[in-house]
């Protein structure tokens, strides 16, 4: 693995690979000091051109525990304000020593893009509307930690699909691993004909469904999204209440998935909205463990791509 720029590329061995030595760092967050050499003397760069919390310091806090020093860029202040290109920034941060980049943009493609005239391994931390592998990552770690497995299972993904990056890496990496795929949201959000041949990685583990009924009905493992309104061009939802009422997840749902079903999300959460307040109560709603579990995921990648450098 040179880089880790989507699940698209990445075998289901690939993948078990990853939740496997990730499984196995879990046991260096519990110890007393949670620190280990491993990374000593490298130089990873946290480019983030978009807000974010669970994943940017959860990267930082993978960086830390394997003993790697970090660098994080902020747009604001930089000489992209003075209209230096993202290529030319990252090319005088590599010349500053960097090993490993980190990078989260708007613009989909851009670690492709970067991968491409770097020499160094870069990890997508989210772009556009594309892909968000290290979130896919996380979170079928936690559904084979808390399900046992990752084949033969239901998994529903609620939502805005179509600009969801979290949902078109889920979709892809869990069918990978053997599970079946459901969608379900809005109409104009959810995936069209084209795009659905694309994501129906294994065939018949792929479904785009209408009716939120078929979706949930029987699922082992329910993913709820955010409406992503700043990657909307015009308003596609008319109020979030409306959308609540329609699509938000809330007790009555409950009936219609397996009794003891997962409920995630990647957050950040619109409480009220994709999930009612009841929902934080269910038991076996996992979605904090999927925060844990992203340090474990992180410091796997860093590890496979940074060991033998
Ligand atoms: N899940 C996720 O990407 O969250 P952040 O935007 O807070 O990183």
């Amino acid at each position: 693995m040179k880089h880790l720029l989507d699940i698209y590329s990445l075998s289901s061995e690939t993948i078990k690979e990853i939740l496997d030595l990730a499984e196995n760092l879990k046991e260096v967050l519990e110890r007393p000091i949670p620190k280990v050499p491993t990374l000593r003397g490298k130089l990873i760069l946290l480019l983030f051109y978009e807000p974010s919390t669970r994943t940017k310091f959860s990267f930082e806090r993978a960086c830390k525990v394997l003993s790697a020093d970090t660098l994080s860029f902020s747009t604001k202040g930089s000489s992209l304000e003075k209209g230096e290109t993202i290529l030319d920034t990252i090319k005088t941060l590599y010349a500053l020593g960097v090993n490993l980049l980190i990078i989260r943009h708007s613009l989909s493609g851009t670690p492709h893009f970067l991968a491409k005239h770097l020499k160094i391994p870069v990890v997508n931390a989210g772009d556009g509307i594309h892909e968000h592998p290290t979130q896919a990552l996380l979170d079928m770690l936690t559904v084979r930690e808390k399900l046992g497995t990752l084949s033969d299972l239901k998994v529903a993904i609620v939502g805005d699909i179509k600009h969801s990056r979290v949902a078109h890496s889920d979709i892809l990496g869990f069918q990978k691993m053997g599970a079946k795929v459901y969608v379900t949201g809005p109409a104009h959000l959810l995936p069209d004909p084209k795009e659905a041949e694309f994501f129906e990685v294994r065939k018949g583990c792929f479904k785009v469904c209408y009716k939120m009924e078929e979706a949930l009905k029987e699922a082992d493992v329910v993913i709820a999204l955010r409406i992503q309104r700043e990657r909307h061009g015009e308003p596609y939802i008319p109020t979030l209440q409306e959308y609540a009422e329609n699509f938000g997840l809330s007790p009555k749902h409950l009936e219609l998935i397996k009794e003891k079903a997962l409920l995630m999300h990647p957050g950040p959460i619109n409480w009220g909205v994709e999930l009612s307040y009841e929902m934080e109560q269910y038991p076996f709603q996992v979605i904090l463990d999927q925060v844990k579990n992203g340090v474990a995921i992180r410091m796997a990648i860093l590890l496979k791509l940074l060991s033998g450098d």
